[in-house]
């Protein structure tokens, strides 16, 4: 039988060629990623996955795993005459157990997922700006991270279990609740952050959180970076903080322009924004530290009422699609030692453009765990690939140099794989090597994405 039909059979009525439909699946949100996939297929359960990846592997044909197509580095946009495996029909969920946790299927988004929680008295814990269509496979299989890392964790430490269907069809079922669970090989863990390139994951089990009762956010407007880092171990202590972030003051013009809204502070120096499970009066101590430290009272907004906060966090959330609307941008998520943080942000606008003079950096990012999003846009038009290959290179090679990470919380997808190397060395590469051979012989999943 040709390949096509093996496919249709294997998930009846779930496969479309239809150019059109496949279109959305084909470029990435930042439409700096494309590609021509063959067929798209969205099978509805763990065992019609199976079906499907046992037909790709029998005929040797590549898979390009998707879930919400919200991501940032290419990861899930399709090689050329790959099928793509989207996860979002994947949408079973059982109840909220006693202990908090509930198993979801892949597709529910992480929108869905605090709904579920929320109904039951919890939260997921777990918040990105793209959550309306962001989905919990995604999020599982690329370790996520967000806003709220500094109180809930990344992905990692709020999921449990997991169901995955291996490049063979066989299932690795590992949906369990039990916190304390010293049985071998963590399976769990090694699937979720490895980008769909060892197994389909079809089902996470999701630890929940109570969720805090007050809530207080704090935008405070530092003249510089440097005052900025001396005053955060003063806002760490902000009574039940649950994120601390940071942009620009131009990025924060950019938001104000975007969206016709004036910023409640001067959009200039470096701005933080702090979130909190407490009153006013809770926070007031801390604030009084601030300005006793040297911040200007008139540097500080602070919102109350669940609008107040929506309208203040909005200036740091709604960055990115200010920028997008901007043009295409080199997009970089990188992170560095706290005690660096300064000293790399100081020297970022000279590395850029020492590559090209006239590119725009926009810099934001989430500052309790000194992660910066480095995005550069092109003066005028688009940038050549090669322009965009240097100015990424110009600004990994200072990571490195400043201890720090090319990737904290993104991945590394397609958009840093060149780079992926002079970061883990050859020894851990090799490493990675072995676990993908073992799970991924015929390395259907996801090629060009992570490793080779
Ligand atoms: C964010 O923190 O807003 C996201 O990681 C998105 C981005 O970096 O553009
Ligand atoms: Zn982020």
């Amino acid at each position: 039988m040709e390949f096509d039909d093996v496919l249709d059979a294997a998930a009846p009525g779930r496969v479309t060629r239809d150019a059109d439909v496949m279109a959305s699946y084909s470029v990435d949100w930042t439409r700096r990623w494309s590609g021509r996939p063959r067929a798209v297929v969205r099978p509805e359960s763990a065992e019609q996955v199976a079906d499907v990846l046992r037909a790709c592997t029998q005929h040797g044909v590549a898979v390009t795993v998707q879930g919400g197509n919200t991501g940032l580095v290419g990861g899930a946009v399709p090689s050329d005459g790959s099928v793509v495996l989207s996860t979002r029909a994947l949408r079973s969920h059982g109840p909220v157990s006693a202990d908090g946790s509930v198993t979801v299927g892949a597709g529910v988004t992480l929108v869905e997922l605090e709904s579920l929680a929320a109904e039951a008295g919890y939260t997921a814990g777990l918040s990105l700006a793209s959550g309306e269509s962001a989905t919990v496979g995604g999020a599982a299989s690329t370790n996520a991270g967000g806003a709220r890392v500094l109180r809930y964790g990344s992905a990692r430490q709020r999921i449990s279990g997991l169901r995955a269907v291996m490049p063979s069809g066989d299932i690795v079922d590992r949906r369990t609740s039990l916190v304390k669970d010293n049985t071998g090989y963590d399976l769990t863990n090694l699937l979720i952050g490895s980008e769909g390139t060892l197994a389909v994951i079809t089902d996470v089990t999701w630890k929940l959180v109570r969720p805090l009762t007050d809530h207080l956010v704090v935008a405070m407007s530092f003249p510089d970076v440097r005052a900025a880092v001396a005053a955060l171990p003063t806002i760490l202590q902000l009574p039940q903080i649950d994120a601390v972030e940071w942009a620009e003051g131009a990025a924060v013009s950019r938001v104000a322009e975007h969206s016709g809204t004036p910023t409640p502070l001067p959009a200039e120096g470096f701005w933080v924004f702090a979130e909190m499970g407490s009153s006013l009066v809770g926070a007031e101590p801390v604030l009084e530290a601030l300005m006793s430290g040297g911040l200007d009272s008139s540097r500080i907004a602070i919102a109350e009422s669940a609008a107040e906060r929506r309208a203040l966090w909005s200036f740091r959330e709604r960055i990115t699609e200010s920028i997008s609307t901007a043009g295409v941008p080199v997009k970089l998520d990188v992170g560095v030692p706290a005690e660096r943080f300064e000293e790399f942000v100081g020297s970022i606008t000279d590395a850029v453009h020492s590559v090209d003079a006239d590119a725009v950096l926009v810099l934001f990012g989430h500052f309790a765990e000194s992660n910066i999003h480095v995005n550069i846009l092109p003066g005028a038009g688009t940038f050549a690939d090669d322009v965009a290959g240097a100015l990424e290179d110009a600004v990994l090679e200072l990571v490195l140099s400043h201890d720090g990470t090319i990737s904290a919380e993104h991945g590394i997808g397609r958009a840093k794989r060149r780079w992926l190397i002079r970061q883990r060395g050859e020894t851990q590469l090799a490493a990675m090597a072995l676990l993908k051979n073992a799970w991924d012989p015929h390395r259907i999943l996801n090629p060009g994405v992570l490793l080779d």
